[in-house]
């Protein structure tokens, strides 16, 4: 087990905000399901985000935008059954909190009532202040995300870096402040320039968490599915893949279809 799993039996946003102030790294990573969300907090995680990556991951759609509230919570709960340890934070989709605050809040709500989720995380900085002002009001944690935001994607066009110009890099750090003083308990900055991000980690009290925004934030998140190398079309610079577990599937997988064809499975131990 590792030291940090031990000095801490339960995450919370006051845990993660103590390791910030501390300099202690955070680890973060995607789980859609009860059997890896399991795996992901056994091996000591520390935030499990229940991400909208969902659609692309899980239900094959191109963008994050087609996944439902419903979807969400059927992914979010499965993951809580599994969890023990790590803070669970789930995405608000695409839809769920944009029109209104009202909505937001309703939407918030269901996601921590319908699947006993921690805390909620949402796209973007000053037009979704009022949202998040509400549902923090509810006394519901919310993390921030800003930078390359994939609900926004028909909007930018592409998923290159964001924020490289001075005026998009400056409302980046007005977002960022805004999140914290509002009362955010961590922000996810997603594919922009690393001294952007070490700046604006610089700035914060609250946990900077990066992905594809390098190494001087408070702490690292990544797609499960990705790092496990299940994805062989997706390799951005940023990625680093710690099994090439397609190729251990593919391999698994057509052994025992091979051993089913050949009737070598199964055996005589394997039956009644
Ligand atoms: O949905 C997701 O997986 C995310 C991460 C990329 C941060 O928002």
């Amino acid at each position: 087990m590792s030291s940090a799993k031990k000095k801490y039996a339960r995450i919370t946003t006051k845990t993660l905000l103590e390791m910030k102030a501390n300099g202690e790294k955070i680890s973060m990573l995607t789980a859609y399901d009860f059997t890896l969300g399991g795996i992901v907090d056994q091996a000591g995680i520390d935030i499990i985000l229940v991400g909208d990556s969902a659609s692309n991951v899980m239900a094959g759609h191109e963008t994050t935008l087609p996944i439902t509230l419903d979807q969400m919570i059927y992914h979010a709960s499965s993951v809580v059954r599994a969890v023990k340890r790590a803070l669970v934070v789930v995405d608000l989709p695409f839809g769920t909190y944009q029109a209104d605050s009202k909505e937001a809040l309703r939407s918030a709500i269901r996601i921590m009532k319908e699947s006993g989720a921690h805390a909620v995380k949402l796209e973007g900085g000053i037009e979704v202040k009022e949202s998040i002002e509400r549902i923090l009001k509810a006394g519901i944690p919310v993390m921030g995300h800003l930078g390359l935001t994939p609900q926004s994607i028909y909007k930018f066009g592409t998923y290159t870096v964001r924020a490289r110009e001075e005026e998009e890099a400056a409302r980046l750090i007005e977002d960022a402040k805004m999140l914290e003083n509002i009362g955010c308990f961590g922000i996810v900055l997603e594919k922009i320039p690393s001294e952007l991000a070490a700046e604006a980690s610089q700035l914060s009290h609250i946990p900077i968490i990066g992905i594809g925004a390098g190494n001087k934030v408070d702490g690292q998140v990544l797609v499960l599915h990705d790092m496990l190398g299940m994805n062989k079309e997706f390799s951005p610079r940023f990625l680093r893949r710690y099994l090439d577990l397609d190729q251990l599937l593919h391999e698994a997988i057509g052994k025992y279809s091979a051993d089913v064809k050949s009737q070598d499975f199964p055996n005589q131990n394997e039956q009644y």
